[in-house]
């Protein structure tokens, strides 16, 4: 499978199909055409080009509504559920962290924030949206064991460095990428400096992508 970040906390996976998580990204050209869309929350930063995009899209219920009122072929779950779509797997899990939908300045309550766990091509990846840290997380750990976490690192607005120090810890993916980060000066971080201090105290590797960069996983 390939992983490729475009920047902020939109990512794709290319497998037996393509996922794109969280269309937004002012740094990169993310495609406009994938299988799937999931959307972790209503926040402009996340949402993004989802309406426009108009593809299957899974989000919690309330922006899947949002985005059915706009035509868009949304999915509407909620925490703790799972779908299958295309034989990919959406296992929705918690974020603490608030939402919004807004269009022209006015806005209303998107429900809440969410992550995601997806199963795809016999890997479980884990996208954990905008969270704070919380011990929960050792649940997502346990239930899913993800391969791959990625991790909000940027700050203000979701975890730092030093909380997804502990977040990498208590979901235990063998390998954690950073996201949510750089993107504007108010969540600038060193993802350097993140990446040296996990791996100097666990077994845990860390891979920094650049806006458009793609790893095989
Ligand atoms: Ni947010
Ligand atoms: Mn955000």
């Amino acid at each position: 499978m390939e992983l490729t970040y475009f920047g902020h906390s939109c990512v794709l996976l290319k497998g037996k199909k393509t996922v794109l998580i969280d269309p937004f990204a002012p740094d990169a050209e993310f495609p406009q055409n994938p299988d799937i869309v999931a959307v972790t929350h209503g926040h402009a930063d996340h949402m993004g080009a989802a309406v426009e995009l108009n593809r299957p899209t899974v989000a919690i219920n309330e922006v899947a509504k949002y985005l059915k009122s706009k035509g868009v072929p949304a999915e509407g779950m909620n925490l703790g559920g799972t779908i299958i779509l295309e034989g990919v797997t959406f296992r929705m899990v918690q974020a603490v962290h608030s939402s919004w939908i807004e269009e022209a300045g006015i806005g209303c309550n998107g429900g809440g924030a969410a992550g995601f766990v997806i199963g795809m091509d016999g890997k479980q990846i884990y996208h954990a949206g905008d969270t704070a840290l919380f011990s929960d997380m050792n649940l997502i750990g346990e239930l899913c064991h993800p391969d791959i976490a990625l991790l909000p690192i940027g700050g203000r607005f979701t975890m730092g460095p030093d909380e997804a120090m502990i977040a990498a810890r208590y979901i235990g993916a063998p390998l954690v990428i950073p996201i949510h980060y750089n993107t504007w000066p108010v969540i600038r971080q060193d993802p350097e400096k993140f990446r040296t201090a996990l791996e100097r105290t666990t077994d845990i590797r860390v891979k920094i992508l650049a806006p458009g960069e793609t790893a095989t996983i």
